[in-house]
Parts: structure tokens; sequence; C-alpha cells
């Protein structure tokens, strides 16, 4: 060992600026490898380390926490943290912690980038371009939907839900909100509504998804949701892939019975349905929400201090299970 005080594995490379704050107290492995790490060598590495600072590519199961009798703290690189068993985690006393504010604006912008390009039909007229090439201009070439005095819903009203309706103002449009938690900040500033899932979706003329996902929000978007929507709807999901029947919206899209859909997360990634890249009307980018320099930049600082302070025994920025801070102090 190299008289650093504590042993972490991290699961692939980061930005910079994590491993600076690390390595002078920390004796690090870090991944190095294409791609996500072999869960077998997860599950062998994971046997000698007091921290793992991982992706949510890592399934942070029964099965890894134990096989890792040191482990103190698994700190998360990305604010969603459904690829961990947090219940069973806080039982063996491990910490969670993840990276919630820092990714808020990048993931909005992405989510107005796909509902502009999606409305708009962007992806379409670039494909359009590069192939077959430009017809010239028509009255009734590639007609999309104005967002202008329309409706909004978003399903999930907290940072990131609430940061893509603020965007919106531009557009003034009228704005749901799904969520189990009031928001006063959309009803006050937004005079945003409150509504069941089958009135957002009976009556938005974007719908855009920003739910963590749960045993309760999987397929919360399934055939049924989806036609109770409009038929010049919009579907957005930046949140988890999981939360819509990815099969079935591919369906629903194919037979029109929405105009159309953004997506950035898929059910099985890095798979996607099969039929999904043959469809037009729907615009497709690989969960990149929160690829922004300075967002990464942040989420690399954020979880290294998360799993440095729980290994020192302070509190860390952001914790998923606040109960054990008590046993870790
Ligand atoms: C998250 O943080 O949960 C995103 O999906 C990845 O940035």
């Amino acid at each position: 060992m190299s008289g650093k005080s504590y042993k972490i594995l991290i699961s692939r490379v980061i930005p910079e600026v994590g491993i600076s704050l690390l390595k002078d107290k920390c004796d690090l492995e870090i991944y190095q490898g294409e791609g996500v790490i072999p869960r077998q060598q997860l599950l062998q590495k994971i046997r000698h380390v007091d921290g793992l600072l991982c992706l949510l590519s890592e399934s942070v199961d029964r099965e890894l926490l134990d096989s890792a009798p040191r482990l103190k703290v698994v700190s998360n690189y990305a604010v969603g943290y459904d690829n961990i068993d947090v219940s069973y985690a806080t039982e063996k006393g491990i910490v969670i912690t993840n990276t919630p504010d820092v990714l808020t604006d990048a993931t909005a912008d992405l989510a107005w980038s796909l509902i502009l390009a999606a409305a708009r039909r962007v992806a379409e007229g670039d494909r359009l371009m590069r192939g077959k090439g430009f017809p010239g201009w028509s009255p009734l070439f590639l007609l999309g939907q104005d967002l202008k005095g329309k409706t909004l819903g978003v399903l999930g009203a907290g940072r990131i839900g609430t940061a893509v309706v603020e965007r919106s103002r531009g557009s003034n449009m009228r704005i749901l909100y799904f969520d189990r938690q009031t928001s006063d900040v959309l009803e006050r500033d937004f005079s945003a509504r409150k509504v069941s899932l089958p009135e957002l979706l009976e009556k938005s003329d974007i719908v855009s998804i920003h739910l963590p996902f749960s045993r309760e929000t999987h397929h919360l978007i399934d055939e049924k949701a989806i036609s109770g929507m409009k038929k010049s709807a919009v579907l957005v999901n930046t949140a988890r892939g999981p939360i819509i029947d990815e099969p079935e919206l591919v369906n629903a899209l194919r037979e029109k019975r929405i105009a159309a859909a953004g997506l950035d997360v898929y059910e099985n990634e890095p798979q996607i349905t099969p039929g999904l890249t043959a469809l037009e009307n729907v615009v497709l980018t690989p969960h990149i929400g929160s690829a922004t320099i300075q967002t990464r930049n942040d989420m690399a600082r954020i979880t290294a201090a998360n799993l440095l302070a729980v290994l020192e025994g302070r509190e860390p920025e952001a914790i998923v299970n606040p109960q054990l801070l008590k046993i870790s102090k």
C-alpha cells in the first residue's frame, strides 16, 4: 500500500478536477477500459476498497454490496441513483451520494433542444439536406408545431422540471404539472396547475418527463397513457428510459397517434427498441443531458468531494441516505 489513507475505485475515467481532489489522500484505482467496467472485475476490485466512485451504468446491488467488506461510501456520478439498492446500502451503513444541482441547467437546456427539434422537425430537415437534398421552399413542406401560447406539461416539478418551465417564458405557455408535491414556485411564478396524469396528458401540447425512475414510475407512460395524449403532442424524455414503454412509443409514433418525440434516455441503454431509428418523427440523442464541459467538471468535483467528505467523517454536499450521517461521523 502507498501509505495514503483510503483505497478508492473509480469505475471510468472522469474529468481531472475530480481526480486531483482525491489523489493526495487516496490510493486510486481508475478503470481505464473502453465502456462499462466488466461486472466480474467490479466484483473483484470492490473487495479491497473503502470508496467507490461509479456511474449509472454500474449496478450497485446486493451482490456487489455483499462483496465489499470495507466499503463505506458509493459516490454516484449522476443525480439519479436508480442503479443503486439504496435501502440495502443503508442497512449495511454504506453512504450513498449523488450530484444534484450541478446538472440542472444542462439537462433543462437539452430538454428544450429536444422540444424544439421535435416540434420543428429539425433533425428530419437535417437528414433530408444531407440525403435527398433541399427540394426548394414550399408552403406545405416540413410543417411542425408552434409553441407560443401552447400548454407545457411537466412530469416532475423538481429542480430540472422547474428549470424546463423557466425556459418556457419566451413562449408564454400555460403550465401543468404532475408531482406528489405542490410546487410553490411553479404555482406562484408561472400560474402552473397541479393536475392528475390523465389530465396533464389530455391537455398538454408538450409533455416533458423529469421524474426519478422507481417501481412507481416504471412504464408510467404506457399504451393507455399515450392514447390519452393529443394527436399533435410532442413527448420528451430526459429522465430515465424505463419511465416510457418504449415499444409502445414506437407503435404510437409509427401510427402517428402522437406527432413526435424527443428522447435522450432509453429503456435498455445502450440498446434501443428496433424500429425507433427508422422513424422520422423522433429525435434521438445518446443520454447527453449533463454532457457539457462545465457540468461534467462540476460533477467530477462534487463526486470526489462527497466521497472524501464521507471517508473523513464530514457531511457531504449531497447525500441520498441522510439517516446514516450520524453513523458515519
Ligand atoms: C443523471 O445524472 O442522472 C444523468 O442521467 C446523467 O448525467
